[in-house]
């Protein structure tokens, strides 16, 4: 049995009460579906800034009545202290995830970044602790590694953020690990690597690329690549993330841990990545008319190469990513063609 396994049966057996910030989210709402299908009471913060009810309603279709009664969903701002206090009461496990994602957006806007990722990251570290919750993991990112060239990224060598979400991301750590040294209070980050998997939103300026793109063949209009195509990226398929999210909440040794790279360990090149959702798509029955990406200019504050060490994940939490990049999309897609039906 592995420790995940072990974990969700320990879960079922003695259900417990979680925070998830930013729930109306991606990430957010796989979390909570995972959680209410191990009959856990979760407690769900969000203020629709790029989240949506459709997710929680999706959610609420995918579990059972008594499931979803465990569910107590709070429309709130992380940056306003006294909703994250409301949201902490009597909670065991905070999963934070809220934040405004995006490197681009961060670019356009950095305030409302900083306001939400700094500000809104410092006031749930501060309620959590106040309430004395039994752990915080949090969603740290991939875009911390900055410039640092070393190929496979190790938790240990950082370089210099290229953006101000990078930035936004790297304080969260600093915060995180300061409040380890000065309040006993430990918080384990979790550098997210792309995730992709169902609800994540294909539509707007900042979709991420796999949703952007499967929208995109699914309706005929063109794909563009930023740069030439050989950027690589380490894509993690979202049941990965949340097992992580569940392995870290109920680790034993919080505070030894610090922060953890979340992915599989692969690396895809852009070009690649375009035709392996064309490939998925044309087993699914769809005729891609368009055979090959529009290549425009390198996009400001993209990271070149991204590809994880996933040992420490491995040896800290018994970590096992069960979706490789090619089963994700294979799982995804699905997912997409039922949204893009909608
Ligand atoms: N998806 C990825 O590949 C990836 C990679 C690295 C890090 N992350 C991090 O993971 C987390 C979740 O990302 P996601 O992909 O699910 O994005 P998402 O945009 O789908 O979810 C974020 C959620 O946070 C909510 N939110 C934003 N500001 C808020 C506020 N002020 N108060 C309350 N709720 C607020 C949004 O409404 C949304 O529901 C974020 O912290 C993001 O930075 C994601």
């Amino acid at each position: 049995m592995t420790r995940y396994e072990q974990v969700k049966t320990e879960l079922l057996a003695s259900p417990k009460t979680w925070l998830v910030t930013g729930v109306a989210g991606f990430i957010g709402s796989n979390l909570l579906e995972t959680l209410l299908k191990l009959n856990q009471k979760v407690v769900g913060l969000d203020n629709f800034a790029t989240g949506h009810q459709r997710n929680l309603d999706e959610v609420q279709s995918l579990v059972s009545a008594s499931q979803w009664e465990g569910f107590n969903f709070i429309e709130g701002d992380i940056r306003q202290i006294k909703d994250c206090q409301t949201a902490c009461v009597g909670v065991d496990y905070v999963l934070h995830q809220a934040a405004l994602g995006s490197v681009p957006r961060s670019i356009n806007d950095p305030i409302t970044t900083n306001e939400t990722n700094i500000s809104g990251f410092l006031n749930m570290l501060v309620a959590a602790r106040d309430e004395k919750v039994k752990s915080f993991t949090y969603a740290a990112s991939s875009s911390t590694y900055g410039d640092h060239p070393a190929l496979p990224k190790v938790e240990e060598n950082i370089g210099n953020p290229l953006s101000p979400y990078a930035v936004t991301k790297y304080v969260n750590e600093l915060y995180a690990d300061v409040f380890g040294r000065t309040y006993g209070f430990s918080a384990i980050g979790l550098r997210y690597f792309n995730v992709f998997g169902a609800r994540q939103d294909p539509e707007g300026a900042y979709a991420a690329v796999i949703p952007k793109w499967t929208a995109a063949m699914i309706s005929g209009e063109e794909v563009f690549i930023n740069g030439d195509g050989e950027t690589s990226r380490d894509f993690c398929y979202i049941d990965n993330t949340v097992q992580m999210n569940i392995l870290a909440a109920t680790a034993e040794q919080a505070s030894e841990i610090g922060v953890l790279n979340v992915a599989v360990g692969d690396r895809t090149t852009l070009n690649e990545l375009f035709h392996m959702i064309q490939g998925a798509l044309q087993t699914e029955g769809f005729t891609i008319r368009q055979k090959e990406p529009v290549y425009r200019s390198f996009r400001a504050g993209d990271v070149r190469h991204s590809q994880a060490s996933i040992s420490k994940a491995e040896s800290a939490l018994g970590y096992s990513p069960t979706f490789k990049i090619n089963e994700g999309i294979s799982t995804a897609m699905s997912w997409y063609i039922k949204d893009s039906r909608k």
